[in-house]
């Protein structure tokens, strides 16, 4: 089943790693102070969510979280990165502190070092507090404000133990998927909402970047975007254009103004939306960054499409492709050259694959173990893609395995399975898959190479 690895192309210190993110595996949603986010909102919607599953009780890691250190142990990572829940911490977005919100990351933070393990803290991973929400959510200004505040809340507590920070998880998913297309909270389909959202989330990616770095001098702060390499279907001048559109509103939106290039023109223009700028905001967006995470999934080939929405390009589902359970096709070298593409293209200087993996529909057998060749297989795939950048001088600090457990997989609710770790929802019982014990392997491996 293995393809030999070029675990020589990673140095000695190379990060191995899993994550997750807090609303799809903590559960406790309404204990020690919580209040609703915007995902509890969205999934207790009926229809919203596939069996309308919601993250109430979720992985129930809010209770279990030692068993899931024992878990990465068990894996041998070195590094775990996980997700703050701000309706935990700030429950009504910009009011009081919840003492017990912070002390169970406190906890857990404590934990993990015991264990050796090193955490990377994201400020926010989507659930935006219900009550900001209420008041315009992303598309008004004082989020971004807001988010800054939270960011330093948890830096002033968390920062003299956690090095590495990452402001936003995947911004696109929250602007364009939450406000453009609905699939995902607060589930609206407004071109003008979705822009200024985009706006004010690399807004206060901006801000909360420089607001921990004040809080926790010495911090490590990064953004974690998602990407995909876009093709175009034909060689038809229309498909190369809606190419280059949609590599603008997958990729280009969301790095060049982090990166000092401003929004990019042409998508501007497309949008035709104002963007709700002032004086100084870009260079807020792009204050320089420590290090930049790249989550990598599938690749995109798409053709024009003038009738569809922006950006009128429609993706095709290219026939007798592997893909995973989500039908999103495999493509490693598509990891590889978004590598090469931030590095050659925007500079980045230290990356981070912050996260990356596959759902399948596994099924624990009767001697007790899941057998997920195809998991072990992609990962595998993606590590031979990081090798590969490695090689061509991509400066690739560490690799993040989505995820450690199967969870609350947003609008698809429990059904879909990234876990390396199988979770029996009736009973919470964890195991471990053998694409878990195989990533355990090669962390070994890479190990005993530099030993
Ligand atoms: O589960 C999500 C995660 O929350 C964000 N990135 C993609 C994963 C798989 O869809």
């Amino acid at each position: 089943m293995s393809e030999p690895l070029d675990l020589a192309a990673f140095p000695a210190d190379f990060a191995w790693g899993t994550a997750t993110s807090a609303y799809q595996i903590e559960g406790a949603a309404a204990e020690d102070g919580r209040a609703p986010s915007i995902w509890d909102t969205f999934s207790h919607t009926p229809g919203k969510v596939d069996n309308d599953d919601h993250g109430d009780v979720a992985c129930d890691h809010y209770h279990r979280w030692p068993e899931d250190i024992a878990l990465m142990k068990r894996l041998g990572t070195d590094t775990y990165r996980m997700s703050v829940a701000w309706p935990r911490v700030v429950p009504s977005g910009d009011g009081p502190v919840n003492a017990a919100g912070l002390d169970f990351y406190d906890r857990l933070v404590d934990a993990l070092l015991e264990a050796g393990i090193t955490p990377n803290v994201t400020l926010y991973h989507w659930d935006l507090p219900q009550a900001l929400q209420d008041r315009g959510g992303w598309t008004v200004r004082d989020t971004a404000e807001h988010l800054a505040e939270y960011a330093s809340v948890v830096a002033a507590r968390l920062g003299d133990r956690v090095t590495r920070w990452a402001t936003l998880n995947e911004p696109l998913c929250s602007g364009w998927i939450g406000h453009l297309e609905g699939r995902m909270a607060p589930g609206l389909t407004d071109l003008t909402a979705a822009v200024r959202a985009s706006y004010h989330l690399l807004l206060a990616h901006g801000l909360a970047t420089r607001a921990i770095r004040a809080a926790a001098p010495g911090a490590q702060v990064g953004l974690v975007t998602n990407h995909s390499t876009v093709e175009a279907a034909s060689s038809r001048p229309e498909d190369i254009a809606a190419a280059t559109r949609m590599d603008g509103h997958t990729n280009r939106w969301w790095l060049d103004p982090v990166y000092g290039r401003g929004f990019p023109a042409d998508m501007r223009e497309l949008y035709g939306v104002e963007l709700p700028e002032r004086p100084g905001d870009l260079d807020t967006i792009a204050t320089p960054l420590d290090w930049h995470g790249l989550n990598y999934y599938f690749p995109a080939t798409v053709t024009d499409d003038p009738e569809g929405p922006v950006p009128h390009a429609r993706e095709v589902r290219l026939p007798d492709v592997p893909r995973t359970g989500m039908d999103w096709q495999i493509d490693a070298g598509g990891l590889e050259a978004l590598l090469l593409r931030l590095t050659d293209g925007y500079g980045v200087r230290e990356l981070y694959v912050t996260e990356n993996g596959s759902a399948f529909p596994d099924t624990v057998a009767p001697d007790g173990a899941v057998h997920d060749p195809d998991r072990a297989r992609y990962l595998e795939q993606h590590v031979s893609a990081c090798a590969r950048a490695l090689r061509k001088g991509v400066p690739l600090a560490g690799y993040y395995a989505w995820s450690l457990l199967d969870n609350f997989e947003w609008a698809y609710g429990y059904d879909k399975r990234f876990g390396l770790v199988h979770v029996d929802y009736a009973t919470q019982t964890r195991t471990l898959k053998t694409s878990g014990l195989r990533y355990a392997e090669i962390i070994r491996a890479h190990r005993e190479a530099h030993a």
